[in-house]
């Protein structure tokens, strides 16, 4: 595999990073997931608007500019084999002295992309649905940056794993959700889709704004609100959405069916308009 890392391309076997890079000592740094379909960054300008709200949100200059950015992120993608890949962008504030405040004078940040192969869920797990547990949201306030800091979100995640399920849903102040572990959270209700709004307290997710394009643009009902936590416990569907995943089904939620406990119809429609939004749109051919 070919990486970037501060002005070269190499393999990843000789990319080093020093050890007093801010990123390694306090997590200090931002980053993005822009999947790749057919060697074509999808919604690259989403994405790179994002990583400036993030690097905003930090007070870290970016580095380069968005035609600099898609110059390195093509080279990249034609470095590497799969046709379809999973783009990883991080930016720390760069290496100093261990000292929480900013370097004075500022030092280079440190740029670092690769690209795996992009694997969207299989078959089997679009048919089944994933299982999902709810845990209290007890991550920080500005969930709206994308920070490499992720240890809530690791250890919230893992509390799936071990129940043997594939996300977390976190519920804020005992009171609403807010999204999953690493995805946004839809829920279905009567033949509405709702999502909670983009605060401070979720990931503006790029699938997500996909999701109620595809809603609006299909005349499928939706509301955008703050959803309770007794809804999600009462939903008919709840949906997971993220740029590698895509959409997928939660089928179970804390060990119990949600709805009727399979893929409902309201999952199955997103999906298929999402496949052929991927195809139609997201695809050069
Ligand atoms: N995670 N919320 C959180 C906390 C996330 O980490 C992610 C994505 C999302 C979905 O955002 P998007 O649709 O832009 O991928 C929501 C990525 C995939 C990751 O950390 O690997």
């Amino acid at each position: 595999m070919t990486i970037y890392l501060n002005g070269q391309f190499m393999p990843i076997e000789e990319a080093r990073i020093p050890v007093l890079d801010r990123g390694f000592i306090f997590g200090d740094g931002v980053y993005e997931v822009i999947p790749v379909y057919s060697r074509f960054a999808f919604r690259l300008a989403e994405h790179l608007k994002r990583l400036q709200f993030s690097l905003d949100g930090i007070r870290l200059a970016n580095p380069h500019s968005d035609q600099e950015w898609t110059k390195l992120i093509t080279e990249l993608i034609g470095r590497n084999t799969a046709e379809d890949q999973y783009l990883y962008l991080h930016i720390t504030r760069g290496v100093a002295k261990r000292d929480h405040a900013f370097p004075n004078p500022s030092v280079q940040p440190t740029v670092f992309m690769m690209s795996n192969p992009l694997l969207t869920p299989p078959t089997a797990l679009l048919t089944s649905g994933v299982g999902a547990v709810s845990a209290p949201d007890n991550r920080w306030l500005r969930c709206d940056i994308k920070a490499i800091s992720l240890l809530p979100n690791v250890l919230l995640r893992q509390m799936a794993i071990d129940a043997g399920c594939a996300e977390t849903i976190l519920i804020r102040d005992d009171d609403f959700m807010t999204e999953g572990a690493a995805s946004n959270i839809f829920l279905v209700k009567n033949g509405v889709l709702l999502a909670p709004p983009k605060d401070n307290l979720m990931l503006p997710g790029i699938t997500y704004d996909v999701l109620l394009e595809i809603a609006a643009a299909n005349s499928i009902p939706h509301e955008i609100r703050r959803i309770a936590k007794d809804e999600i416990f009462n939903a008919d569907e709840l949906l997971l959405t993220s740029s590698t995943k895509e959409v997928l089904a939660i089928t179970t939620l804390d060990n119990k069916p949600v709805g009727d406990g399979k893929p409902g119809v309201m999952f199955t429609k997103l999906h298929k308009l999402y496949q052929d939004y991927k195809r139609d749109v997201m695809r050069k051919t």
